[in-house]
């Protein structure tokens, strides 16, 4: 049975040798080492083998059964080398990179949303997010909006057959978090898409994009959301822009206001330009969560709370002087070579 052995070792060797592709290799290892191998049939005679030479046998067993498998690993290995060389045969990696192609870079929007949300988050507002297919409820009514109003209107707003829509703000996102929250205080931003059944033109498109802010707690003031968000524009701005807020009227806070900021568009006077809406959110709206929710998390006596809402497309268009949004989804490379780093 040794001296079998070893010529089974031999023999095993060389059709290793032999072997020239992994199909091949794999034959190999089922005819010496699968169920029914040569190796595997010796193996099966152990149990005639005399008692004191078992452990000479054994020995020599498991030696043969060692020296193929690791020759197989081995050849395995060699094979693979053999066809990655062949993969980059003719290749010349010295040659220089090919020329016109150019880096990439991240879009207009795309910078400003990451300066918007870097700024906020130092801050201390977390991201959150709610579907863009919306229910009436989270749209409108859970934000105070009575169903006579003109945002809800089939002209203004795509609706979808079972009575959905595709949101119209991503104002919904507050009422998403509140319903969802465990404790106060919230305070998170969400950007996101918006839609609306406008008229396409230079300063509309069907698909923009907003960045909402919700922040909501015990004591939360006029004055907390002047000062974080003139703080929040004059980091996006510069830190001498003039910040105004100009009393306004949005269903779901009360006061409510529009925020100005003076910038001098290239080569003329410093004007204002509405850049965003906010307010101290409506007690109705805290009312309306608590029944949703069937708590009073939200005590309209006690909970304090303000938003805010801005386009990003907007705020892409001011900061870079861009006068058509439409050239925002165009993917013209010109239009956006402009804008890489
Ligand atoms: N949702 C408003 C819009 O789309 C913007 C807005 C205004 C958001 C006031 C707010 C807010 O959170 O407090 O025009």
């Amino acid at each position: 049975m040794l001296s079998q052995l070893d010529s089974l070792k031999t023999e095993a060797l060389a059709a290793l040798d032999a072997a020239q592709d992994e199909p091949a290799l794999e034959a190999v290892r089922v005819n010496f080492l699968g169920k029914k191998g040569s190796v595997t049939a010796l193996s099966q005679g152990m149990k005639d083998v005399p008692v004191e030479q078992k452990k000479e046998v054994g020995a020599k067993l498991n030696e043969v059964r060692t020296a193929i498998t690791e020759g197989i690993d081995a050849k395995k290995l060699a094979l693979q080398a053999a066809q990655d060389a062949k993969a980059v045969e003719g290749i010349d990696i010295t040659l220089p990179g090919r020329p016109g192609a150019g880096l990439g870079a991240l879009h207009p929007l795309t910078q400003i949303r990451d300066l918007a949300i870097r700024t906020l988050r130092r801050m201390g507002f977390a991201l959150a997010e709610g579907p863009e297919i919306e229910t009436e409820w989270h749209c409108f009514d859970a934000l105070n909006t009575p169903a006579d109003h003109p945002a809800r209107n089939e002209k203004d707003t795509f609706y979808l057959p079972d009575g959905r829509l595709l949101r119209t703000h991503t104002s919904s996102v507050q009422i998403r978090t509140m319903e969802a929250a465990k404790t106060l205080p919230i305070r998170i931003i969400a950007p996101g898409s918006a839609y609306r059944r406008d008229e396409i033109d230079a300063t509309h498109l069907s698909v923009f994009n907003q960045l909402e802010g919700l922040y909501v707690s015990q004591d939360v003031s006029l004055g907390d959301l002047k000062g974080t968000l003139e703080y929040f524009f004059r980091e996006i701005f510069g830190a001498g822009t003039a910040v105004r807020f100009r009393p306004h009227f949005f269903p779901f806070t009360e006061p409510s206001f529009e925020i100005d900021v003076k910038l001098e568009a290239k080569g003329k006077d410093a004007r204002w330009i509405e850049i965003a809406g906010c307010g101290m959110v409506d007690p109705a709206v805290f009312a309306e969560i608590n029944k949703a929710r069937g708590d009073n998390l939200f005590d309209p006596e006690t909970t304090t709370g303000f938003a805010f809402g801005l386009g990003l497309d907007r705020l892409a268009m001011i900061m870079h002087g861009i006068t058509d949004i439409r050239h925002l989804i165009e993917n013209d490379v010109r239009f956006l070579q402009q804008f890489a780093a």
